[in-house]
C-alpha cells in the first residue's frame, strides 16, 4: 500500500467539496486528503461533462463512488487511478431513498460480500488504495459483532485495508439524510474497539469531531480522523490542525491572505466557465467570529450570485471586513 494519507482528511459532502471548494480548502491545508463529493459511474462512463476533473494544486485527492457494480466501479477506479487520484472510496454510508433505490450507499453493509466484491474488482484494477466509508451498523444490525462481520469479510474476502467509520448507525427508513447524520447516537468506542480487534487495518473515525484537541483524543485509539461539517463551516480549522498535526512551524495564513491568493483561481475559473456564486459560496464561514464575518457573509451572498459578478465582489467584501477589523 501506498502511504497512509489519512490521518487527517475532509469529509465528501454532497453539494459542498466539489473542486472549487476542495481548491479552497488546499489553501488552509497542505495535508489534509481531500475528497470529492459522491459520483455515480453512470455519471463518470456515461454522464455528459467530466466528472473526474480536478485542479492539481487539490492533490492529496480522493473520489468517492456510489455504486455496488463490481466492474463499473473498477473501471472508474481504472480512470481515477489514471487521472492521478490517490485513493478511490467506496460510499457504504449515505442513506438517502435515492441511494437505496440504487442499491447501494449504506443499505449495502447488509450486504458484506457484495461489498467485497465490489473492493475486489476495483482493487485488482488499480495500485492506489480503495477504501471504505460505512457507518456503525444500520436498522435493527447496529451490534459491535455486526460490524466487527462486515469489516471482516471486507477485509478479509475484498483486500479491503483502510476503513472510515462514521461513528453512528443509519435508519434505511424514516430519517432523512440529515436526520441520519444528527439523531442515532454517537458510538467512538466502537471505532475504537474496531482498532483493537484488527489493529492490522486502517482505523479512520469519523462523525461530530469540531476541534485541534478532538482530534488528538482520537489519534491516540484510532489511524485517522475525518471532519466534515465543522470543516466546511469553520474552515479556518484547518490551518490550526495543518499547524497542530503536522507542521508545527508551519505559518497560519490570515485569512484576508487565504482570499487574496485566491484570486487567480477566481479570474482563471470565470474565465473558462463558472459562476463566482460557485466559488464564493464555499467562503461564507472563513471569517466564522471574526470581527466583519456578517458583513463578509451577507456581501457575498446578496452580491455573489448576480450573473454578472466578477472578482469586485470578492474584493468589495474583503474591504468591508478589513474595515470591521
Ligand atoms: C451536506 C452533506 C453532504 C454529504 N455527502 C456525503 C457524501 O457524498 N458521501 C459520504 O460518504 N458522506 C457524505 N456526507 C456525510 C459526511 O461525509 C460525514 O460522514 C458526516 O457529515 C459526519 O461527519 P461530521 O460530523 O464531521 O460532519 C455528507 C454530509 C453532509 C453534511
Amino acid at each position: 500500500m501506498v502511504g497512509f494519507l489519512g490521518r487527517f482528511s475532509v469529509a465528501p459532502m454532497l453539494g459542498h467539496t466539489d473542486r472549487h471548494c476542495r481548491y479552497f480548502h488546499r489553501l488552509l491545508s497542505r495535508h489534509a486528503l481531500l475528497y470529492t463529493e459522491m459520483v455515480t459511474p453512470e455519471a463518470i462512463l456515461q454522464g455528459r461533462g467530466d466528472f473526474l476533473a480536478y485542479s492539481p494544486e487539490e492533490q492529496p485527492l480522493a473520489l468517492q463512488l456510489g455504486g455496488s457494480h463490481p466492474d463499473t466501479l473498477a473501471e472508474c477506479a481504472r480512470q481515477a487511478e489514471q487521472r492521478g487520484y490517490a485513493e478511490v472510496n467506496l460510499n457504504v454510508g449515505c442513506p438517502s431513498s435515492r441511494v437505496q433505490q440504487g442499491r447501494f450507499g449504506a443499505c449495502l453493509m447488509a450486504d458484506a460480500q457484495q461489498v467485497a466484491s465490489c473492493v475486489r474488482a476495483m482493487q485488482s484494477q488499480v495500485r492506489i488504495p480503495i477504501t471504505v466509508k460505512t457507518r456503525l451498523g444500520i436498522d435493527q444490525h447496529d451490534s459491535y459483532p455486526f460490524l466487527a462481520d462486515f469489516v471482516q469479510t471486507v477485509a478479509t474476502d475484498g483486500g479491503c485495508k483502510i476503513f472510515i467509520i462514521h461513528a453512528r448507525k443509519a435508519w434505511l427508513a424514516g430519517l432523512s439524510p440529515k436526520e441520519n447524520r444528527e439523531i442515532p447516537p454517537l458510538d467512538y468506542s466502537r471505532v475504537y474497539q474496531l482498532k483493537r480487534d484488527f489493529p492490522h487495518l486502517k482505523i479512520v473515525i469519523n462523525g461530530g469531531v469540531k476541534s485541534v484537541m478532538e482530534i488528538k483524543t482520537h489519534l491516540e485509539q484510532v489511524d485517522g480522523v475525518m471532519m466534515g461539517r465543522e470543516a466546511y463551516h469553520n474552515p479556518r480549522l484547518l490551518a490550526q490542525i495543518d499547524q497542530t498535526l503536522f507542521d508545527p512551524s508551519a505559518r497560519v495564513l490570515p485569512p484576508e491572505a487565504v482570499v487574496e491568493a485566491l484570486y487567480p483561481y477566481i479570474e482563471r475559473v470565470l474565465q473558462q466557465e463558472s459562476s463566482l456564486h460557485r466559488i464564493t459560496r464555499h467562503l461564507l464561514g472563513l471569517f466564522h467570529q471574526l470581527p466583519g464575518a456578517r458583513r463578509w457573509r451577507r456581501y457575498l451572498s446578496e452580491h455573489g450570485s448576480a450573473s454578472q459578478a466578477d472578482l469586485s465582489v470578492v474584493m468589495q467584501a474583503l474591504a468591508l471586513v478589513s474595515a470591521a477589523r
